[in-house]
């Protein structure tokens, strides 16, 4: 015998909606597995607690699925879980590897089963999309891509070199030599110059600042987009930073753009920074961030820009989990 598991969304509670949805969904799991009507051997589903208005089992029967038995349950309200949706067992009277289906909303479930996806997070800094990308890289198991960290990695060689990161030739012969890479440990990334990895060293200050006027060189941008192209290429993720939405991956399948008065991003950083256990002055970090906002969003080439097509999120009064819900939903509307 073979189980094999399902789930969809439907847009609104009407006996129409669960009809269609219910068709649907057994319609790409019996063509998917290649099933015969009469090797099923029963139908179990429940549906979230928003659902009133028909049996999904009678769905199914009215679908032609008469030889089989059904069932329906309901399931408790969970708070979080996602609405209006019906999930699906299916006994099959014979040994396959399933191909277990979701549909519309619920492909949020199981993002292994359904296809690879990229989510864009643009703002500056403080607005809390690093924080946000992170959750939002565990709660689907996908890849956390900070673009920040690849810009600062660049500025910290520089630094160390003696090089004028506003002089671009300099920048360049500089750049010619470096051997910049992520790795990933236990879901962690880890961003390395050659063997060593610097992700220790990329947040003071300084290499905040000297990230912000590196990233200006369209030299440097080039080679950062190359391997996050290449990276976003391969596998679902996430990637935070200023140009995705505009420039790395203007097919991105959701794009948000995060902001936060200046007052609040400075308050972020600064509680950051001294939670770290260092020693930052509030007006002056104020300072470094408006010059950074200025100098990240009026450079020639990608600038710190919303794309058209992102979603405005001002995270300024909003805790990290009304901003992840924020997010979530606005997927989910989306699929
Ligand atoms: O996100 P962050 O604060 O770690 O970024 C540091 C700097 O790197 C930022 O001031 C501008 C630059 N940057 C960029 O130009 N493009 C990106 N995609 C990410 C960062």
């Amino acid at each position: 015998m073979t189980v094999i598991r399902g789930a969809t969304t439907i847009a609104c509670d009407s006996a129409e909606e669960i009809r269609a949805a219910v068709a649907e969904l057994l319609g790409q799991i019996e063509s998917r597995n290649a099933l015969k009507r009469d090797e099923v051997l029963s139908i179990v589903f429940s549906s979230t607690s928003d659902i009133h208005s028909f049996y999904p089992a009678k769905a199914a029967r009215e679908a032609g699925f008469a030889s089989c038995s059904l069932f329906s349950a309901q399931e408790p309200e969970i708070d979080g879980s996602l609405a209006l949706c019906i999930r699906v067992m299916i006994f099959v009277e014979k040994n396959i590897t399933p191909h277990h289906v979701y549909l519309r909303g619920a492909r949020i479930l199981r993002k292994d089963l359904s296809q690879k996806f990229n989510i864009a997070i643009d703002g500056p800094a403080g607005s809390g999309k690093s924080t946000v990308a992170k959750l939002l890289a565990n709660d689907y198991h996908i890849l956390y891509l900070d673009t920040g960290a690849m810009y600062r990695a660049c500025a910290l060689a520089a630094l160390r070199a003696g090089v004028d990161v506003t002089d671009e030739v300099q920048v360049c012969d500089l750049m010619r030599g470096l051997s910049l890479s992520v790795v990933y440990r236990d879901g962690v990334q880890h961003t390395m110059l050659g063997e060593e990895d610097v992700s220790a060293f990329l947040r003071s200050p300084e290499v905040s600042m000297a990230a912000s006027t590196i990233s200006r060189h369209m030299s440097v941008r080039m080679k950062m987009v190359e391997k996050q192209r290449e990276i976003a290429g391969k596998m679902s993720c996430v990637l935070d930073g200023r140009d995705i939405g505009t420039f790395v991956l203007p097919d991105a399948d959701f794009k948000f753009f995060l902001t936060a008065s200046p007052e609040v991003r400075a308050r972020r950083r600064f509680d950051e920074l001294t939670a770290k256990g260092e020693k930052v002055d509030f007006e002056t970090l104020k300072q470094e961030i408006a010059a950074r906002d200025e100098q990240d969003s009026t450079r020639a080439f990608a600038p710190l820009k919303k794309a058209d097509d992102a979603v405005l999120v001002d995270t300024s009064d909003m805790t990290i989990d009304q901003v992840l819900g924020t997010i979530k939903r606005k997927m989910q509307e989306k699929i």
